[in-house]
């Protein structure tokens, strides 16, 4: 049955590209390449949520076993035309998973934010990981929004893209559901926001370890380089966090 992101995985795949937009290429990449980059040549990898499958290209470098799994046929089909490597799965990530419990590394790439209940999410990774494996977790950061990002590529974009237009998020506290476009998609899709806590209790909850938190803010030089307005670089644009099982 086709979602939302069927109808919109042809502009998002595009939008992402071989390697990722420019917000990938400046801030989740190199983080994501910092912390896997120590992992032995056996290792296993499973990337949830991976869309059009970009991450496991950006991975293929390691020749490590990595498994990406979607709940969108079209995304997928995506990954395989773009020649991503590793195993494909079509399944929804917040139902129970079958994909044993010896991966080394998890990766919820700019997902957890597109799914209604983050603790199914979290069980199956908590499933999935061995003893010591990791859980790496990239959102939106939850407490900024550019609205005008919604206005990419056009004229108001050019005209209005300045600091009045980065905003705290209202009613921060309040779980909340609403559909946004991403960058310069058409075809919006569904996101759920929730406080940073929210993320780290009930992953705490869920028998994981917080060992690391950073809030990523591009540099003025990145921004000067991507053609991005350089006040940017005063807001954290993500939230990245290493959860560890320890059990
Ligand atoms: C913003 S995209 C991120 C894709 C990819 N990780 C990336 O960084 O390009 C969110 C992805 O989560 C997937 N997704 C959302 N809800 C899902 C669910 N319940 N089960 C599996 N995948 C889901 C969507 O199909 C989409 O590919």
């Amino acid at each position: 049955m086709e979602n939302e992101w069927d109808t919109a995985a042809e502009e998002y795949s595009q939008l992402v590209g071989e390697s990722g937009d420019v917000w990938r290429r400046m801030l989740n990449n190199p983080a994501i390449l910092r912390e896997v980059s120590g992992l032995s040549k056996s290792s296993k990898v499973l990337d949830l949520g991976c869309g059009e499958g970009y991450l496991s290209r950006l991975l293929s470098q390691y020749n490590w076993e990595l498994v990406g799994v979607d709940n969108s046929q079209t995304l997928l089909d995506e990954a395989k035309r773009k020649q991503s490597p590793g195993d494909f799965i079509l399944a929804d990530i917040t139902q129970p998973l079958l994909l044993g419990d010896d991966f080394d590394v998890v990766i919820t790439n700019m997902v957890l934010m597109s799914v209604p209940d983050i603790e199914p999410v979290y069980r199956n990774v908590y499933n999935c990981l061995k003893k010591d494996g990791k859980f790496i977790v990239v959102i939106i950061h939850p407490a900024f929004r550019r609205p005008i990002a919604e206005f990419a590529k056009t004229i108001i974009d050019k005209v209005f893209r300045r600091e009045p237009f980065m905003k705290i998020v209202n009613n921060y506290m309040v779980v909340a559901k609403y559909s946004r476009r991403i960058m310069q998609c058409v075809n919006a899709t569904r996101t759920w926001h929730r406080p940073m806590s929210v993320y780290i209790q009930k992953a705490i909850d869920c028998g994981f370890k917080l060992i690391k938190i950073d809030e990523i803010a591009p540099s003025v030089s990145d921004l000067n380089k991507w053609h991005q307005p350089k006040f940017l670089a005063k807001y954290p644009n993500l939230l990245f966090m290493v959860f560890t099982k320890n059990e």
